[in-house]
């Protein structure tokens, strides 16, 4: 996901907007720039590759002046070139934006009449050209910007800067956030809070449609119809600490490592005096009839795990998707329908578009999103923070735990109120959960045998993963961390699956990891790894310590887990299957933290 930034400062520029960019780094990119103006002159740099470049490129062609905007650039339209990278500039102006201009075709068209082409392949460009045409036609930066933005359709957060205007910026936003930050004589803009922190912490986030026209000394916020606004500042303290890797080799496994403590936290936030407290108008899951879970990814398949869960232990009925399909398979949303979304970054295009499918349609909208400000929270009648705190790896760990546990305690929660639960049943499950962050951080000390093990799994081309029951899923999240990271093709099927057709992928070269907890559909899975094991397949089993003696000789590798109680175990399990995509990754030597053609948070369909 593309990153902006942009700052009317007291000092250079371009130092701030290269710090602020590097913050943002986690959002997956793969060119950056800058551009500022520096008594009235316009100017730009701008590279390939990762920020460094953009910095050397900056020490050999400095840019001055205290005004300017910045970019990482995540390709949706063209390649990834410095021709393409942002800022785009037409003119006497200068752009950035994150997400697509769907209408920019159109507005190519109009251009081309008034016999104005364009040098890239970006939607973002059309910006910069329509805005330079309306200036050309008299009007002043704020109209041009105006009319500009009025024209544009689709997903955007843009931030613009003009030619001869040293104190003046123009951002705006719809569908992808921004933020202003608020400094002494200075003003700052960034797609969060994050990029921002270091200079202040006191921020406004941009509503859907509006736009701002903003000065050091002042922030006319507009909505989409031009009306002034008032916007909500808000101290948003973003721990500093959580944007280094604190000694770790990689963010992802300093996430990793941090779940003990996060998980704690979550638990904290919501379990008091022996309850579960919701916050706000607590859910009424007696007048539930159905649940429908909508996210992607690896949220996705916290929802898939929480079916079990609600179905199992509160007797409700659950109906999951994923969002891209949701959103357009238009389904009939009854009366007595939940609609839950999960989200860690709480902007997923695709997840935002379901939510807002349901609004007026479900009794009510509920989130798990991990930033609290972001456009799901927002949006939602409920929004339950998973508090995670920031997580930067691209690929998701602790907040899928964290997810996973407050999901726990909303099943609790449910259990309570349609009482499908004793008063001691539930308390013997919160005590299970209490004793979860102990039992990952011992957990955590496979590290050393899951590092040996990726030496061989790294070999590998093709890996299965292996599930019955709620730890299906798991598998499902253990094929999706592998592939993500490792770029080692991984698939996951249900067990009983396996026989229908995927069997016949396995021979000696594919290692088949499955993760089956002494539980009660053990038995079913031995069978099944009898099978692989019977046309010589590897199996890795990722078990405890009963059913590591009940599996019999035959299996390649066995990881022993500590003993838990079966309902913990899609969460105590993500461990093993975090740290195997780990180590296969740093064995194969790809980026770990970003990888390839990902970005953290895909604000775009
Ligand atoms: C998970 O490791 C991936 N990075 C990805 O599948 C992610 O879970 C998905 O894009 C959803 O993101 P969200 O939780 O921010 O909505």
């Amino acid at each position: 996901m593309c990153g902006i930034v942009g700052v009317l400062g007291n000092h250079e520029a371009a130092p701030i907007l290269v710090e602020a960019l590097k913050r943002l780094e986690y959002r997956g990119y793969d060119s950056a720039g800058i551009a500022t103006v520096n008594h009235g002159a316009l100017d730009r740099r701008r590279a390939v590759g990762k920020l460094v470049n953009l910095s050397d490129r900056l020490v050999h062609e400095p840019l001055a002046g205290k005004a300017g905007i910045g970019h990482t650039r995540w390709a949706t339209h063209g390649a990834a070139t410095e021709g393409n990278a942002h800022p785009h500039r037409a003119g006497q102006v200068a752009v950035v934006h994150n997400g697509i201009i769907e209408n920019f075709r159109e507005l190519r068209e109009f251009l081309a009449e008034q016999g104005i082409g364009y040098e890239t392949d970006t939607d973002t460009e059309t910006i910069a050209l329509m805005v330079q045409y309306h200036l050309s036609q008299g009007l002043s930066p704020r109209e041009a910007a105006a009319t500009t933005i009025a024209g544009l359709e689709g997903a955007y957060a843009l931030c613009l800067l003009f030619e001869g205007e040293d104190d003046l910026m123009i951002a705006a936003r719809k569908g992808s956030p921004l933020a202003i930050g608020h400094g002494k004589g200075e003003v700052y803009v960034g797609s969060d809070a994050i990029a921002l922190a270091p200079w202040t912490n006191q921020i406004t986030y941009l509503d859907e449609g509006d736009w701002a026209i903003l000065t050091r000394n002042s922030i006319d916020i507009r909505d989409a119809s031009g009306q002034q606004v008032q916007r909500d500042m808000r101290v948003v303290n973003v721990d500093a600490a959580r944007i280094d890797k604190g000694g770790y080799k990689h963010f992802m496994a300093k996430e990793i490592a941090e779940q003990p403590t996060v998980l704690t936290e979550v638990l904290g936030h919501y379990v008091r005096d022996g309850g579960i407290s919701l916050p706000g108008e607590t859910l009424d899951f007696t007048k539930v009839q159905r649940l429908t879970m909508v996210a992607c990814g690896t949220a996705f398949y916290a929802c898939y795990v929480a079916k079990y869960w609600f179905e199992q232990i509160a007797g409700l009925p659950v109906e999951i998707d994923v969002a891209s399909e949701f959103r357009y398979r238009e389904p009939p949303i009854t009366a007595g329908t939940v609609a839950l979304f999960v989200s860690q970054s709480g902007e997923t295009a695709d997840t935002l578009a379901a939510l807002r499918y349901c609004k007026g349609r479900a009794d009510a909208i509920v989130s798990v999103v991990n930033v609290r400000e972001s456009s799901i929270a927002r949006e939602s009648d409920l929004a339950l923070p998973i508090l995670a705190g920031v997580e930067v790896g691209v690929a998701s760990t602790k907040a899928f735990t964290n997810q996973l546990m407050t999901l726990a305690l909303l099943v609790l929660k449910a259990a309570q109120q349609r009482g499908t639960l004793t008063a001691e049943a539930l308390a013997a499950r919160l005590e299970a959960l209490r004793s979860l962050p102990g039992l990952v951080n011992t957990a955590l000390t496979i590290d050393a045998r899951c590092e040996a093990l990726a030496v061989k799994l790294a070999e590998a081309r093709d890996i299965l993963f292996l599930g019955r029951g709620q730890m299906y899923p798991l598998a499902l999240e253990g094929a999706l961390k592998l592939k993500e990271i490792s770029y080692i093709h991984a698939e996951a099927y249900a067990s009983g699956e396996l026989k229908h057709g995927p069997i016949a992928l396995v021979d000696k070269h594919v290692p088949v990891i499955v993760m089956a907890p002494r539980d009660g559909l053990f038995d079913k899975t031995i069978s099944n790894m009898q099978e692989v094991m019977a046309r010589g397949g590897r199996v890795l089993l990722v078990t405890d310590k009963k059913g590591a003696a009940e599996a019999g000789d035959g299996v390649w590798e066995t990881l022993i887990m500590p003993e838990t109680d079966p309902f913990l175990a899609p969460i105590l399990y993500a461990v093993p299957a975090q740290m195997l995509a780990y180590y296969t990754a740093v064995a194969k030597g790809t980026d770990v933290d970003q990888p390839r053609n990902l970005a953290k948070s895909v604000t775009v369909e």
